[in-house]
């Protein structure tokens, strides 16, 4: 068979490579694609919204680092200058996590004239990561603790925490309950979810928009509902009656 100028050209050596070329390109595609939903990152085991996926990352420095971006920091930081005012003499944080915001909050108010607390209790139903508030905040007591089944026995607290928990919860309602058997009177409960209106990850089951929150909140108290975060975030400061 005599060849065509066509098929001397088809058959170079660079043509030869161009369909394996092609081939390793997107099965590198699918790799980046299989990691980025299915590797170990701190975004892929929080998105499993279960106790031992919180373990697992309160447990883990790389994670733990991972999931403690400079843009979650100054998130702390927003809400510890609010929550600083309220401490008084005691403080809770429901889903504590690794302890940041406490400890933000208890350092922003020694700064102020609230100074420090003399009781500060450190609540989470991961042991990791109670175990991490226990290197970063020594002066609380903490507790395993789950918001769906444990209560506090009575105890009642001038300021009660829980930050972006509650979109985390099938049946938040119980927890709303806890939180407002945990505060004492003339005493304010904070809590921050995500703008239910912006929001879409997969690891929450909750979405509420701030007219949302504020109706849920109402029940227990007297609800005020702000943006922070950039927009990002709802900070609800509830004052049950
Ligand atoms: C997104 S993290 C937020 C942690 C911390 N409050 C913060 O602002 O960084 C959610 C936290 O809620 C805790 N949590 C989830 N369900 C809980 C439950 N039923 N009882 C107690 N803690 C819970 C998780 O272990 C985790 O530490």
């Amino acid at each position: 068979m005599r060849l065509t100028g066509r098929r001397l050209a088809d058959r170079s050596p660079r043509s030869t490579w161009r369909p394996i070329r092609g081939l390793s390109r997107k099965w590198q595609g699918l790799r980046l694609e299989f990691d980025y939903r299915y590797g170990r990152s701190a975004r892929n085991v929080a998105r499993r919204n279960s106790r031992r996926a919180y373990e697992k990352l309160y447990a883990a420095d790389d994670l733990l680092s991972e999931y403690l971006v400079p843009e979650r920091l100054e998130f702390y930081d927003e809400v510890a200058s609010i929550a600083s005012h309220y401490v008084r003499r005691s403080v809770v944080d429901f889903g504590c996590g690794s302890g940041n915001l406490l400890r933000a909050v208890l350092d922003r108010a020694a700064d102020s004239c609230e100074g420090r607390p003399q009781r500060v209790l450190a609540l989470d139903h991961a042991r990791s990561a109670v175990k991490r508030t226990a290197d970063l905040v020594p002066e609380a007591e903490r507790r395993v603790f789950d918001l769906m089944r444990d209560d506090l026995g009575g105890e009642r607290f001038d300021l009660v925490l829980c930050t972006e928990v509650l979109e985390h919860l099938r049946r938040p309602g119980i927890a709303r309950d806890r939180l407002a058997a945990a505060c004492a009177p003339g005493g304010t409960i904070l809590i921050t979810v995500p703008d239910g209106a912006i929001d879409a990850w997969q690891g929450h089951v909750n979405f509420w928009t701030e007219d949302g929150l504020a109706s849920f909140l109402e029940p227990i108290g007297a609800t005020t509902v702000d943006r922070i975060d950039a927009g990002r975030g709802l900070l609800a400061l509830v004052r049950p009656a």
